[in-house]
């Protein structure tokens, strides 16, 4: 056969293959997402999400060890009250969860990155991400408390804010508070284009943050829109955004791509826990094998442009780039 392009000549050997590899990853990448309760001795696993769990603040060290053992260098912490009312308001009190949370794992594992979400669906008790006004999340009044939460998140040891609530000007007025309060290095990771996803389902089974009437679709993204996606990105830098992400990853690498490709930030995509609990499931059921599908997914979300991924899979994910199998 007189063949001139041959693809095949640079599939022939392990060695040539990785050499040839278009997309590198590195566990200094990875942020690991853990859930934090109230109350003592308490690692109990999140049924809608096997293999993940929710710590009360005394065994959150030992957690957080395993996670810098594994290479993995950040995690996101979100916090669980014991007490939710209308206005969120464990969110930002000094005793809150993730105030606590943070001050133990700075003084117990020092050498990681915490990223705090900063939202008020886990702490209102109508789980909406604000403040109500009737059945509309007042965008506002929301603002002011959001700025509050991502204070005091900072004063109790955040390294960085992640806000995830989908209001209007968030960005803005987070910054403006953190920087009138002297936090002017802290940056702001701004959950960009979050989408309106049936893909939070486990973790709101995990947080306890489902809205008890109606749902997000009034602040968070119609899947249907793209363009959409990179105004709010645009308008999020504009107000002061460090890094942006999107949100979910995997039904999103589109949007992903085309952030990747335009903006002059780092991106970050989560992969959140639909994604993680479609992908045990079909492993328990024998399905599919496990670690391949972790090692397949990850790939695609770097191989689309994002430079920073979050995910339940962090730990695993570190031990495969460092084994060699991917990255
Ligand atoms: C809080 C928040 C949510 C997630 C991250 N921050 C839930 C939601 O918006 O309903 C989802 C993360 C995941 O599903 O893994 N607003």
């Amino acid at each position: 056969m007189d063949l001139i392009q041959r693809s095949r000549r640079l599939r022939t050997t392990p060695v040539l293959r990785k050499m040839v590899r278009e997309t590198r990853m590195d566990a200094s990448s990875l942020i690991y997402p853990m859930f934090v309760k109230e109350g003592k001795g308490i690692k109990e696993e999140i049924p809608t999400m096997p293999g993940q769990f929710r710590y009360s603040v005394d065994e959150l060290p030992k957690a957080l060890e395993e996670v810098a053992a594994a290479g993995v260098p950040s995690v996101m912490l979100f916090g669980i009250p014991d007490h939710k009312d209308a206005c969120g308001s464990n969110a930002w009190a000094e005793d809150g969860i993730v105030q606590k949370a943070l001050r133990k794992a700075k003084e117990a594992v020092p050498e990681l990155y915490y990223i705090a979400d900063t939202c008020m669906c886990e702490y209102t008790s109508h789980g909406h991400c604000g403040i109500l006004d009737g059945q509309y999340v007042d965008n506002d009044k929301t603002l002011e408390h959001l700025a509050k939460i991502a204070l005091s998140q900072v004063q109790a040891g955040a390294d960085m804010i992640a806000p995830s609530d989908m209001m209007d000007g968030r960005i803005k007025a987070i910054r403006t508070m953190l920087d009138q309060n002297g936090h002017v290095t802290v940056p702001i990771m701004s959950y960009a284009a979050k989408y309106a996803s049936a893909f939070y389902g486990p973790f709101r089974d995990a947080a306890g943050s489902a809205p008890s009437f109606g749902d997000r679709k009034s602040y968070q993204m119609d899947y249907h829109n793209r363009k959409e996606a990179l105004k709010e990105i645009h308008q999020d830098i504009e107000e002061g955004a460090d890094i942006i992400m999107v949100k979910p990853a995997l039904s999103y690498l589109d949007i992903i791509r085309e952030a990747a490709d335009v903006i002059d930030r780092p991106i970050a995509a989560y992969s959140v826990s639909g994604e993680y609990a479609m992908i045990k499931a079909a492993a328990k059921a024998g399905y599919m094998d496990e670690d391949s599908i972790i090692c397949e997914t990850a790939t695609s979300i770097y191989r689309a442009g994002t430079d920073i991924l979050l995910t339940y899979y962090a730990k695993e994910i570190a031990r495969f780039i460092q084994e060699g199998r991917i990255g």
